[in-house]
């Protein structure tokens, strides 16, 4: 699978490198990235199992689908019978798999296939199946929304000879031409110039000492770096539990608890407080920087009965009680299931375990997301929350800084291709695709190639003034934890639409779904619970303005904080050394007061 996978994104990238980016001749093999299968040894022989069978089936049916494949999509009928194997799935679900239209995924590949040969690639042609069952796993993108799946079908998908010339805006080298997303540096800009600004621009002999800092750490080879979120608390003596819960539709989730450490006589119970990550991340991100500067550590001195969530399809929760990671049917999963579904069940087993009626909850990024969705369509749920800290609060997506999501939103003229790329199971680009979405501009701004191939720091942006050089690549062995690419969709939707709605299926997809042509709004005006919000001027996620606007319609806002650190990044929340003193304590200080 994972040679399978090596030579599939090689294949993958040549397409857009070449279209898009013209970085062909790049090499880009050693940019570090790290698997995001975490899965335990049980899960990964069931995994290779699924594997092994779905593209023994897929090569059947590839090979039978031959005519089928040469024709133009006309209806839905006649592709049927490609399908017939795959794994099944819920009635609703399976009448979508069986749109899908075939044809597309095998053009676009000749095309890929011819380009790579003038872009002199050897071995685009050894892997040509392989693509294609790649495609069929992964590649659900077209099916949902039928406008697009007709516009992708109609436009000959030009290849690279007709992109045009290399243009390059501050480093970041594109084709342009009638053809190519981009016409002129402008375009270049629109997409990287806000997220460019945002960042430090630090000298070339602090790039240096920056990677030369890293370097060593890496060859240090930090034990931390390896430990689960168990593993780590226990090095650092503070207990810890690990909890499994399954959801209402079958996730298997893990969640970890830090009961209280510090025991006060005069008081049964302590109070608890949940935390939830970001976007890519997990439970680790809050234990990753040890006792004393990350939060988990610094709330269970307190005297808190720390719990740590972790959504479906991060590396905890990658379980289901009858679905396979490894096929694209445990991936259809947006921001909309991880808010009405993991965070009800993780908040009432802590409640229950812990014997309270209420929490504090600290969500960062998408776990103010999911929160927000949460308590603005389930109203009860506001009566179990005692404060929400929302360290860079990720709703309305209107002004957002980074690129990756920019280019996938549905107004983006990147969307088609990359939605092509990214497909719809788990979010996984490729080194190349890493490198466009933002790691150029990372690379040319602070120099390191490791930390830049890294999708967190990527999406996220890095902030090298409180970032400890020694301890990224512990972070880097963490992050990123894993998700779908419908959460990163539905992002890029929001980047479009301005509004913080459930997922837009497509005008005939939602009239089913929600009974609207459009995805219905969540209503920011029922989340009754006291709201304190955390963001910092030049977040590349959480923009100030989108900030502002979400405090504005929030009924219970007690504060909106700025952090006061120039150039303080959405990953800053849980990696900056700054972070234990403007952020933590803080909240911790402020927590005392609330009851
Ligand atoms: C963490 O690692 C330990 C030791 O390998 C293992 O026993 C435990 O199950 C792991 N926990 C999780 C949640 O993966
Ligand atoms: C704000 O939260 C407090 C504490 O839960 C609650 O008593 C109050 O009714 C809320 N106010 C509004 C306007 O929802």
């Amino acid at each position: 699978m994972k040679a399978a996978c090596a030579l599939i994104c090689l294949a993958l990238a040549q397409g857009i490198s070449g279209s898009i980016f013209k970085q062909q001749g790049r090499i880009v093999d050693d940019l570090d990235i790290q698997p995001l299968e975490y899965i335990d040894q049980q899960q990964r022989q069931q995994w290779n199992q699924r594997q092994l069978t779905l593209q023994n089936q897929q090569n059947r049916d590839w090979s039978q689908s031959q005519e089928l494949r040469e024709q133009p999509v006309v209806g839905v009928a006649q592709y049927q019978h490609a399908y017939r194997n795959m794994p099944t799935q819920d009635s609703q679900e399976q009448r979508f798999v069986y749109r899908r239209p075939i044809y597309w995924h095998n053009h676009h590949h000749q095309k890929t296939h011819r380009h790579s040969n003038s872009g002199s690639s050897q071995e685009s042609k050894e892997i040509r199946y392989n693509v294609n069952q790649e495609a069929t796993l992964q590649d659900e993108s077209q099916m949902w929304n039928p406008v697009l799946q007709n516009t992708v079908m109609n436009q000959d998908t030009p290849n690279v000879q007709a992109f045009g010339d290399a243009i390059i805006w501050s480093g970041i080298q594109m084709a342009a031409g009638p053809n190519a997303p981009v016409q002129n540096e402008k375009d270049i800009e629109k997409i990287f110039g806000d997220a460019r600004n945002a960042m430090t621009h630090i000298k070339e002999t602090d790039k240096t000492k920056f990677h030369e800092v890293f370097e060593i750490a890496r060859q240090e080879n930090n034990e931390d770096a390896l430990l689960n979120a168990t593993q780590l608390a226990q090095k650092y003596q503070y207990p810890i539990e690990e909890h499994t819960i399954t959801t209402d539709d079958g996730y298997i989730l893990t969640v970890f608890r830090m009961p209280p450490k510090k025991l006060v006589r005069d008081v049964q119970k302590r109070p608890v407080v949940f935390l939830m990550h970001g976007v890519l991340g997990s439970a680790d991100d809050w234990l990753l920087m040890g006792p004393g500067k990350s939060l988990a550590y610094m709330l269970s001195d307190a005297g808190y009965d720390v719990w740590l969530g972790n959504a479906r399809g991060n590396k905890y929760s990658r379980r289901h009680v009858s679905k396979s990671p490894a096929v694209w049917d445990f991936w259809q999963f947006s921001n909309d299931e991880i808010a009405l579904h993991d965070l009800p069940a993780m908040i009432d087993y802590a409640l229950e375990i812990s014997q309270q009626e209420k929490l504090y909850y600290i969500g960062h990024s998408q776990g103010t997301t999911a929160f927000f969705a949460l308590t603005a369509t389930r109203p009860e749920y506001n009566n179990k929350i005692i404060m929400m800290y929302a360290l860079s609060p990720m709703v309305y997506m209107s002004n957002v800084r980074s690129p990756l999501f920019r280019m996938i939103a549905p107004t983006s003229q990147f969307q088609q291709r990359l939605k092509t790329q990214f497909g719809y199971g788990a979010f996984t680009p490729s080194k190349e695709l890493i490198h466009t979405i933002g790691g150029v501009l990372c690379e040319s701004e602070i120099g390191c190639k490791k930390v830049c191939s890294n999708l967190n720091f990527v999406m996220a942006g890095v902030n090298v003034d409180g970032m400890d050089a020694n301890m990224l690549p512990i972070v880097m062995r963490h992050l990123p934890a894993g998700t779908s690419t419908k959460v990163i969709r539905q992002y890029g939707q929001g980047v479009a639409s301005q509004e913080f709605r459930r997922f837009d299926y497509g005008a005939e997809m939602n009239q089913q779904a929600y009974g609207t042509l459009e995805p219905p709004k969540y209503d920011m005006t029922m989340v009754q619970a006291p709201v304190t919000l955390y963001y910092s001027t030049e977040d590349w996620l959480a923009h100030p303005q989108d900030v502002m606007r979400l405090q504005k319609e929030l009924p219970n806002v007690t504060e909106a904080y700025k952090v006061p650190v120039d150039h303080f990044s959405n990953m800053d929340f849980q990696f900056s050394t700054k972070a234990p003193e403007v952020v933590y304590t803080r909240i911790i200080e402020s927590m005392k007061n609330i009851h």
